[in-house]
């Protein structure tokens, strides 16, 4: 139990939905916890939201209420301001004048940190406070207090993630049934697994500003959501699925960061890994982040991406670590990571990878000749060609993998291939990611 002499830390929140109410209910069930443990007295002092009913299903005293988040970060008393409304307006009004105050800033906000955490940063280090965003990056997985205090001995390498729960739970669920997208998806949003409207998920974004926000503080070089090359899994079918079980595969949607000697590789689109990889085990709407470093060699943080308590959980943490200093009279370290751009970002044309493509070809003799003529005139090599079953209406799916491929020259043969006579579509490109080059660059034992 703690005996020193300690102030209360007064929280304002800003949105009451799933996560602000979480965070409510986390901190008011273990106050007495974290006062005897921690010798924090944490009180919410503003609870900002839309309907004023939500303060009596949370148990918030009314008289805290408001719908006006000025109220909030211009309050004099407030020392942490917590911003759970998402999106980037009023967010980035909030943040600006919360950190103009002098009050420092807890954020699950992956869509405006994504975007402008240099900006955010900056302005914190101006005014002598700190932004801190665990729950921005996976949900409730601890993953940027990792990379940023127990790996910091290391130079990463590689950042691999299932970091989007939807898109995994879809992913895993044409897997085991082998149903297609559409079906899963209108599934998922009946179940209420996906969004109404589910483009943020599905086609890469909410993925791509997680790979953002992880690649810029474990690499020390700014890497915004722009710089990720996006790919969402509208078009992965069951076929390919069933294709690359058959092959040795999973399909997942990962988010991909690495540190190469011509800049950072990041990226966001479905892979094929190998079925005994540990990303490939992890299903449902589970996330999972694989990190690299160079001593550590491999590691892998597992949990729950989102969700109310889980995601209040990192949200709670980062509270407490602003809280111990100051309920002790002590001020936290003022925000010190520059996010300056010190590395050049990778073009996803430069990637070098094996690939898997998938073409609805008419099913008759000679069919197949400039397919292959286009894949030699392009200068790649073909390791591996499959004929499906026919697709019924004159045409089949046929399925070539390539040895190791630029991406430049893939997506020019298949311009080529989607112009032939005989070629019906270019169904399907999927890189095969090659995981084992995850880990160059990891020291060897002596
Ligand atoms: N919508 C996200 C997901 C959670 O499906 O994982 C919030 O980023």
């Amino acid at each position: 139990m703690h005996s020193t002499q300690t102030r209360t830390v007064n929280v304002g929140l800003i949105g009451l939905g799933t996560v602000g109410g979480g965070t409510a209910r986390l901190i008011m069930r273990h106050h007495d916890e974290y006062l005897h443990a921690y010798g924090i007295d944490l009180k919410i002092a503003r609870a900002c939201g839309l309907d004023p009913a939500r303060v009596d299903e949370l148990g918030l005293d009314p008289a805290i209420f408001t719908t006006d988040w000025r109220e909030v970060t211009s309050d004099p008393d407030i020392d942490i301001v917590v911003e759970l409304i998402g999106g980037e307006h009023p967010a980035t009004e909030i943040f600006e004048a919360a950190l103009t105050s002098g009050k420092h800033m807890v954020s699950a906000n992956k869509a405006l940190l994504g975007r402008h955490v240099e900006r955010l940063a900056a302005l914190a280090a101006e005014h002598g406070v700190q932004l801190r965003c665990e729950a921005a990056a996976a949900g409730g997985i601890p993953v940027v207090n990792a990379l940023e205090h127990a790996l910091v001995g290391n130079n990463v390498l590689c950042i691999a993630g299932i970091l989007n729960g939807t898109t995994n739970y879809i992913l895993s669920r044409m897997t085991a049934e082998g149903l297609d997208f559409a079906e899963v998806l209108a599934d998922a949003q009946r179940l209420g697994y996906a969004e109404a409207d589910p483009s943020a998920d599905v086609d890469g974004f909410d993925a791509a500003s997680k790979v953002a926000i992880l690649s810029s503080i474990a690499f020390h070089t700014r890497v915004t959501t722009d710089d990720v090359y996006m790919q969402g899994i509208r078009n992965v079918s069951a076929d390919d699925i069933d294709q690359a079980r058959e092959l040795g595969y999973a399909i997942k949607l990962l988010g991909i960061a690495r540190w190469t000697s011509s800049g950072i590789d990041a990226r966001v689109h479905p892979v094929m890994i190998p079925r005994d990889h540990m990303l490939a085990s992890v299903s449902g709407a589970m996330n999972a982040v694989y990190v690299v470093g160079d001593a550590v060699g491999e590691t892998m943080f597992y949990g729950a991406g989102a969700g109310s308590f889980p995601t209040a959980s990192a949200v709670v943490g980062d509270i407490l670590e602003l809280a111990q200093p100051i309920a002790h009279g002590a001020a936290p370290a003022p925000e010190s990571e520059p996010y300056e751009r010190t590395l050049p970002i990778r073009q996803i044309a430069d990637l070098e990878t094996r690939y898997y493509i998938r073409l609805s070809v008419a099913d008759r003799t000679g069919a197949l000749a400039p397919v292959v003529k286009a894949f030699a005139d392009a200068g790649i090599s073909i390791s591996a060609v499959n004929q499906l079953a026919d697709d019924g209406d004159g045409s089949c799916s046929v399925v070539f993998l390539t040895h190791l491929a630029r991406e430049r020259d893939v997506e020019q043969v298949c311009d080529t291939l989607a112009a032939l006579d005989d070629v019906r579509s270019v169904a399907s490109v999927i890189r095969i990611e090659d995981v084992d080059a995850w880990l160059d660059g990891v020291e060897k034992n002596d």
